[in-house]
């Protein structure tokens, strides 16, 4: 961290929905060579603030200064014109151009006028190259990674002179490994000078990484605090809930896992998955490891009939099954919690409730019960930690908690095989200890469970086995005593 003047001075920001005050004069103010972390639990308003900041939303009112100058950016062009970049969580690259375009196009919308197309592509593979970028960057993005999209959106922000990076969750969708490069880059971009703001739910990243930190909590400001006057994650902790919450910790079950209840042979899909065979039993939690596209979503893809199968078989409770699509694994009993929350499971324009209880809505007299539906969908939206009006439509809500409709939707269900997939991604601490409490609850009442995840520390404490998928294969299965970090990122990562 540098004594220089500050390079960003955001005062008094407001910003209110229809219903909602998203912040209340909120203060931040960043430097150039620092890493400052935004906390907060779902809904408090970080995102707001960095959209707002960066010209997606306006303020109601307030000031935002840059580099000395007051700006107020109308849309995010003019924030990039003036030195500013934002990596969001939805990446915003153009999914059918190759890598060099994503970064040439930046370059030129933010200059505009005559391009010399051969020095502009050798300049953005240079850059491509020195941000460690080690894929093709001659196929579409959208064929790349999300670690790889990644770089690519920095490497257009650097490409337009970028000064102020900000990202919002840019580690979420990404595994440990991927997560230390990010951090490696932006640790050289802050010793170049450039200022860095970004969110994160990950506590331990965040001691790790920031020099500073600001917490908001319902759209206030608590306070800015400097990494050496916080000792432990627990304080950051108590900042954003003003209380304390635990750490995952293994928890000794009462009973060993019953029957087999799910069991997969040799599946494989046009998607990559290779001959994979895995069994579930009753009160087992399972967990799935592996790098970010080693395969585990597209095997739970595979088996619940959202991918073409290519080969293999299912038995659910001994009986051989078929699953040609998702509504066909709902009848068979499976619960399935996509990854991808906005595109898989939710339907924006609904309420909280209708998509909390969109598979089995309550009924009165053959009638939809729209009191029962609000009351279902209060009560275990409160458990999960977030108080909203269950009226509220889901596409305005935080994206943690869209997240929390789609695991309350399920939670109502009476199936007995339930696959998670990045169940606690985007979700504040104290709402993922209310959902490793309710996973375990499952397992107790005797479901079978598998949990995908690339939280290591989740995979850990929640796993009773966990198998490890590398290249579409299943290539390790760890026992509970055999279940560790190394034996984890040995098996993720040999080639
Ligand atoms: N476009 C919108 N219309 C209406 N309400 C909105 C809109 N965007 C955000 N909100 C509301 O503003 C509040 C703050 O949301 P925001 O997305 O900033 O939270 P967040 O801190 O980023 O949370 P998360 O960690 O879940 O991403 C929430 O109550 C949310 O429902
Ligand atoms: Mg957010």
């Amino acid at each position: 961290m540098t004594t220089d003047r500050p390079m960003l001075e955001i005062k008094k920001l407001s910003k209110s929905f229809p219903g909602v005050r998203a912040l209340h004069e909120v203060d931040l103010t960043a430097y150039p060579g620092e890493i400052h972390a935004l906390l907060g639990e779902n809904g408090a308003g970080k995102s707001t603030l960095l959209k707002t900041l960066f010209g997606v939303q306006q303020p109601d009112s307030g000031e935002v200064w840059f580099e000395g100058e007051r700006r107020s950016f109308s849309q995010p062009s003019d924030a990039l014109h003036a030195g500013l970049a934002m990596v969001h969580q939805e990446l915003s690259l153009v999914p059918q151009f190759t890598a060099v375009q994503n970064v040439v196009l930046g370059r030129e919308k933010a200059r505009a006028g005559f391009i010399d197309w051969r020095e502009a592509r050798e300049r953005a593979e240079k850059s491509l190259g020195r941000l460690g970028f080690d894929a093709r960057m001659d196929i579409p993005v959208r064929r790349l990674s999300v670690a790889q999209q990644q770089l690519v959106e920095i490497a257009r922000a650097l490409a337009v002179g970028a000064r102020l990076i900000i990202l919002d969750e840019p580690t979420a969708s990404l595994t440990t490994q991927e997560s230390e490069q990010l951090f490696a880059l932006l640790e050289r971009l802050r010793a170049e000078g450039r200022g860095i703001i970004y969110v994160s739910h990950r506590l331990a990243e965040v001691m790790a990484l920031s020099d500073r930190v600001t917490v908001l909590r319902d759209g206030t400001l608590v306070g800015t605090r400097t990494r050496a006057e916080i000792k432990n994650e627990t304080d950051l902790v108590k900042l954003m809930v003003g209380r304390n919450v635990d750490a995952i910790s293994r928890v000794e079950r009462s009973e060993g896992p019953g029957e087999e209840i799910l069991r997969i042979e040799g599946l494989s899909s046009a998607e990559g998955v290779a001959d994979c065979s895995l069994s579930v039993r009753r009160g087992e939690i399972v967990g799935l490891a592996g790098m970010v596209g080693a395969g585990r979503t597209e095997l739970v893809r595979g088996l619940i009939g959202a991918d073409r199968v290519t080969g293999g078989a299912v038995w659910i409770r001994g009986e051989r099954v078929h699953i040609g699509s998702p509504a066909d694994a709902v009848k068979a009993g499976i619960a399935f919690l996509p990854e991808d929350r906005k595109h898989q499971g939710l339907v924006l324009h609904m309420s909280a409730a209708s998509n909390a209880t969109l598979i089995k809505p309550p009924r009165r007299r053959g009638l939809l019960d729209r009191r029962a539906q609000r009351e279902q969908t209060r009560a275990l939206l409160t458990q999960l930690n977030a108080d909203i009006d269950p009226g509220y439509p889901v596409g305005k809500l935080s994206g943690g908690t869209q997240q929390k409709v789609v695991l309350a939707r399920w939670l109502k269900t009476a199936s007995d095989i339930f696959i998670f997939d990045e169940p606690t991604r985007g979700v504040d601490v104290g709402a993922k200890g209310e959902i490793h409490a309710l996973i375990r609850e499952l397992a107790e009442e005797g479901k079978a469970i598998v949990m995908v995840s690339s939280d290591l520390p989740e995979v850990i404490g929640m796993s009773d086995r966990v198998v490890v998928m590398r290249r579409g294969r299943i290539v390790a299965e760890l026992s509970r005593s055999q279940i560790s970090e190394e034996a984890i990122v040995h098996h993720a990562a040999a080639s």
